[in-house]
This record gives structure tokens, C-alpha cells and sequence, in this order.
């Protein structure tokens, strides 16, 4: 694959973009120019070009887990890498390899129909393959950690492409790598680990009753999820939304001890370190906000951990919202939340 020059980008730039489809919230964002980026080849080009030209230069998926500004006055590049396939099957493992703008389910979707369990909890998570690792995705007892091997990344410091491996991510919860340093590397593809031997991951309360279920398989686990999904959570499709807006605050003990005072059946779950992991969204409905709305903006009647855009919605009426949540569950609960999405 040969380079394209850097003239070559200036013509592919498409002027005054409207990325309001382009992001799961809706919100009405415009970039100064749009690129699509359909071979990673073009990237190095790309960077060069953004440089000289002195603008700045953003990357976005499936925009599921961003809140955009209103105005981007630089380049937004569309990753659009496309492809799968099973690159490798050992004794122990199937191994998938993926490129960054296949989208997640279709992927979870493809590998359940050929029998290979192991992303089953992880359906129906909006977004892209190449976000997937940039949050360490989760849902329902598992991560994307688990089933993690590896993957391609261009790495805007050194201009090289790299291959990084598990060990090197840093995953944590909804945290890695590629989070911490927002803008150095971007994801080209990603090889899942999916184990020969299959056991369902039934931990989850929603999932337990399913291991009575007679010849229990891999399609019957991502039915089900699906099916939780769709029961808690909105639809971006209808109501626009950026999935968990908080992440579930880890606090001490200490800091836990005035809600569970109050509420003792208030959800909390002990991690390895001591600390303790309340509910975010159950934070947010005890302080009466479930439903709430601020002009465009609200919070979901379905799940209190969900901000929605009710229509016409900015980055600025995300952002009042999501401030005034914070500040009435630090007065009322004297716990600080954080966003999960990223600001764009
Ligand atoms: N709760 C409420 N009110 C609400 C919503 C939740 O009180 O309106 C309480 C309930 O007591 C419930 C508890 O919160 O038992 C947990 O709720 P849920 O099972 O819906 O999970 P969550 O902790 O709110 C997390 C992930 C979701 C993931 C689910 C299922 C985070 C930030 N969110 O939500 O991920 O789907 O678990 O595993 O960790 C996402 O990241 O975008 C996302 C949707």
C-alpha cells in the first residue's frame, strides 16, 4: 500500500462537516473539516498535513462514548478500517483479529453464530472494535480485558505502528493506556484470545437463573444479555444517549460509610484493595434526579445513570447537566462522580 501525499489529503478533506449522525448523543457539532480514513497507510500523511497546516486533528469511531463540541475547528478523522477474521486456532484459543471501525456487536454477533463463545456478555455495547480497549469496555460480570490479546496502533510520537500487548495496557475499570494518553495513539485493530473451552460467566444477577437452562450455549447467554440491555437501558437509536454517563465511584470505607448508614441496602461492592464500589446510578436517583431534565438535556426515566439529548442538545447542555449532577450527589452523598465519556 502506497502513501498518499499530502496533497492528496487536502483534496479528501470535506469542508464545514455535520457529525451530528456521526455521534450517539445527537449533539449538534460541526468540525472545519471531516477526513475519511480508510486504510491505516493514510495516517502518517494525515498527521503530517494537520501539522503544516497547524490544525488540530481529532480521531472518532462510532461516537458512542463522546460528547462533541459544537464547533471543532480542525480536522475530525473518520476511522472507517474495515475487516475480521480468525487469524490463528490453537488447542487453547481461538484468535479474531479485527479492524478499528468494525462495529463491536457485529463482531460479537459473528463470532456467537460460529459457535465461539467468549464475547456473549459483551453485546449490544454501541460503538466501534478500535474503541473498545480505548474504555476497556464491560457489561454483565466481564471486560474486554478478559478476552484480550493485542493490538495494531499508529503512535503519533514515534510515527510508527506498533504492536502492544495486553501486559502493556494498563486495563482497569473503563481505564487503559490508550485513555490516559487521549492523544498519542490510535487503534488500527484489535486480536481477542476466545478460549476453546467454553463456560458461561453467569455472576451477574440478571444472568444466575440461566445456568438451569438445558443445552445452554453461547447464543443463548448474548440473547439474554440483549435482552437485559434493552430492557434497562434506551435506545440511542430513539433516545439519544452516550450509555453510562458516571462511572460507579470506588471510594473507602469511610467515604462509603454515611450511605450505607443511611440506605444499609444501598448497592456496594467490595474491591481487592479495601475500597468499596457504590452505584452511580443509584446515587443519582436518591438524589431525586432520575428524569430530570435542564432545557434539552435530561437524565433517563429508565436508567438514572444515563444522560439523554431530548433534542437539538449542545456540548454546553451536557455539560450543565452533567455538573449539576455532580454537585447535588457530592451534597446530598458527599461522593464525587466522574464522567465516562470524553469531551471532545
Ligand atoms: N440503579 C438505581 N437506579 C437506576 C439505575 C441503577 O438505583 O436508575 C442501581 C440499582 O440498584 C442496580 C445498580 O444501580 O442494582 C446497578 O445498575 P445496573 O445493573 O444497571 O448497572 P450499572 O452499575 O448502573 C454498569 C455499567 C454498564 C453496564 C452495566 C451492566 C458502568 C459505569 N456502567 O452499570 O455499562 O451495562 O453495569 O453490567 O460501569 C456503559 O458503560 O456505558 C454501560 C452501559
Amino acid at each position: 500500500m502506497s502513501m498518499r501525499p499530502m496533497t492528496d489529503i487536502a483534496t479528501a478533506l470535506i469542508p464545514d462537516f455535520d457529525l451530528t449522525a456521526h455521534n450517539t448523543l445527537a449533539l449538534r457539532a460541526r468540525s472545519r473539516f471531516a477526513v475519511m480514513i480508510d486504510q491505516p497507510a493514510l495516517l502518517p500523511a494525515l498527521f503530517d498535513y494537520a501539522a503544516t497546516q497547524n490544525l488540530p486533528l481529532r480521531i472518532l469511531g462510532g461516537g458512542s462514548n463522546v460528547v462533541l463540541s459544537s464547533r471543532f475547528d480542525g480536522i475530525t478523522a473518520l476511522l472507517a478500517l474495515r475487516g475480521r477474521s480468525i487469524v490463528e486456532q490453537t488447542s487453547q484459543a481461538t484468535l479474531i483479529e479485527a479492524a478499528a471501525g468494525e462495529v463491536w456487536h457485529d463482531l460479537v454477533r459473528w463470532t456467537v453464530n460460529q459457535g465461539v463463545g467468549g464475547l456473549e456478555n459483551l453485546a449490544f455495547i454501541p460503538g466501534t472494535v478500535g474503541a473498545a480497549p480505548v474504555q476497556n469496555i464491560g457489561a454483565y460480570g466481564a471486560e474486554l480485558a478478559d478476552i484480550f490479546h493485542s493490538l495494531t496502533a499508529y503512535d503519533r510520537a514515534s510515527g510508527a505502528t506498533l504492536t502492544i500487548d495486553k501486559k502493556d495496557c494498563a486495563f482497569g475499570y473503563r481505564d487503559s493506556t490508550f485513555k490516559q494518553q487521549p492523544n498519542r495513539y490510535v487503534v488500527l485493530s484489535v486480536r481477542l484470545a476466545l478460549p476453546q473451552s467454553w463456560t458461561p460467566n453467569l455472576r451477574f444477577a440478571g444472568l444466575t437463573d440461566l445456568a438451569d437452562a438445558t443445552e445452554l450455549d453461547p447464543q443463548k447467554v448474548m440473547e439474554r444479555v440483549i435482552a437485559l440491555r434493552t430492557s434497562k437501558l434506551p435506545d440511542w437509536r430513539t433516545t439519544p444517549n452516550a450509555g453510562s454517563f458516571f462511572q460507579n465511584p470506588i471510594v473507602t470505607t469511610e467515604n462509603a460509610a454515611p450511605v450505607l448508614e443511611e440506605f444499609p441496602s444501598a448497592p456496594c461492592y467490595p474491591q481487592a484493595d479495601g475500597r468499596a464500589k457504590l452505584s452511580a446510578g443509584w446515587l443519582i436517583e436518591n438524589s431525586g434526579l432520575k428524569g430530570y431534565r435542564m432545557g434539552p438535556a435530561g437524565i433517563s426515566e429508565r436508567h438514572a445513570l444515563v444522560l439523554v439529548n431530548h433534542g437539538g442538545a449542545q456540548q454546553s447542555d451536557i455539560a450543565a447537566l452533567a455538573n449539576h449532577v455532580k454537585a447535588t450527589v457530592l451534597a446530598r452523598f458527599g461522593i464525587e462522580l466522574h464522567e465516562e465519556p470524553i469531551f471532545l
